[in-house]
């Protein structure tokens, strides 16, 4: 059943190309968005919608960040973001000319099902990705994305992280087509979609570099995952994935708040996990990585193939393939996922299961 893998995560990791593409079949057709399930609130999208409200937990809350960054770029619709637990006890401002996007791959997330019962009460349209046929939060909502990536059994969210982030981009591309209109560069993002089954092929081989750097940094207590842009919500989620499968403390950053007080944290036992892909923050992040440098923390870069620069600013470094600044989130995800997986497996522990945590959160 874990088709040969040890684990579960492993498997679902390596599930991703085939996972992607069940995800953007027929929802992604050579750089235009269809999303039939969203059909119902095509004329509400046209004339009344005004602002969109994100609400998630965990990874869920990554993929619908990613998706923040995504919208507050190529549209002029207004964007909030809240975990579902905050949300649902803030009096979110949500009305009748707003869309409330709720990720939840189980469906049964009981902060996130709260939020949506809210927002319905205040009058606003409710769309939710989910990998669960028939799970609560889908059949409460106006409109239901499904992500066809199969069943996900490790407790660590991992192909449905990438599936949520690809079909949040086709349904963003669609709204953006219903309200503003598409242009050739949101095309070519969804288009770079299209590819990434295959991109994932070559990502993956990464996983034996991956695994040596793990074998270097299981010994530490503590990792500080800094990102900017688009890099930033790939950040919380390497913080994530590593704390909850590896038990090692991590936290995730703007990298531009690193002055602002975490970076007093730095030293030779305090390693930093920078997602640096060569877009237009990466000069920013340039300086991020020489001032952590200077605290004599150890660095692990991830970057663009072909940055050699990259070797005077890290000690260690993995490179993905180039590809559209909004991909990088999608490109880079594997390579997190891989090695908060062999710190892990290094570490004895099971990735499948980690303690105190369950895959489906039912419960406050
Ligand atoms: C982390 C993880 C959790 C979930 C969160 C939301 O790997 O799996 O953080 O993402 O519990 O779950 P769903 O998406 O089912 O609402």
């Amino acid at each position: 059943e874990k088709g040969g893998y040890d684990h579960f995560m492993l498997k679902e990791i390596n599930e991703q190309p085939e996972a992607l593409k069940a995800a953007i079949t027929g929802r992604i057709k050579n750089g235009e968005p269809v999303i039939s399930e969203i059909n119902n609130i095509e004329e509400f999208i046209k004339n009344n919608l005004k602002k969109i409200f994100i609400v998630a937990c965990g990874t869920s809350y990554h993929a619908g960040l990613t998706f923040k960054y995504f919208m507050n770029r190529y549209s002029k619709i207004d964007v909030d973001i809240e975990v579902a637990s905050e949300f649902r006890y803030m009096n979110p401002h949500v009305d009748e000319n707003t869309l409330v996007v709720a990720i939840s791959q189980s469906g049964e997330t009981i902060d996130t099902l709260e939020g949506i019962r809210i927002a319905k009460e205040k009058g606003a349209k409710v769309i939710t990705i989910s990998n669960v046929y028939g799970s609560t939060i889908p059949r409460e909502s106006h409109g239901a994305i499904y992500m066809n990536t199969g069943p996900e059994i490790g407790v660590a969210a991992t192909k449905t992280y990438t599936a949520q982030i690809a079909i949040l981009y086709a349904l963003g591309a669609k709204i953006i087509e219903l309200t503003e209109g598409l242009n050739e560069e949101i095309r070519g993002i969804l288009k770079g979609i299209e590819k990434m089954p295959e991109i994932y092929k070559e990502v993956l081989k990464l996983n034996e570099k991956i695994k040596e750097l793990a074998r270097e940094y299981v010994k530490y207590q503590h990792m500080m995952y800094i990102g900017r842009g688009f890099g930033y919500p790939t950040a919380l989620e390497g913080a994530l994935k590593l704390k909850e499968i590896s038990y090692i403390h991590a936290a995730g950053y703007q990298a531009g708040e690193l002055k602002h007080g975490p970076i007093a944290l730095l030293d030779e036992q305090f390693p930093v996990f920078a997602i640096i892909p060569k877009d237009s923050l990466y000069e920013k992040m340039k300086s991020n990585l020489m001032e952590s440098r200077a605290r004599n923390a150890n660095i692990i870069a991830i970057t663009t193939k072909g940055n050699e620069e990259i070797k005077q600013l890290a000690n260690e470094y993995i490179m993905v393939p180039e590809t559209h600044e909004a991909l990088y989130p999608l490109v880079m995800a594997p390579v997190i996922q891989l090695f908060s997986y062999n710190v892990a497996v290094l570490r004895k522990l099971d990735p499948d299961k980690p303690r105190n945590l369950a895959k489906s959160v039912t419960v406050e």
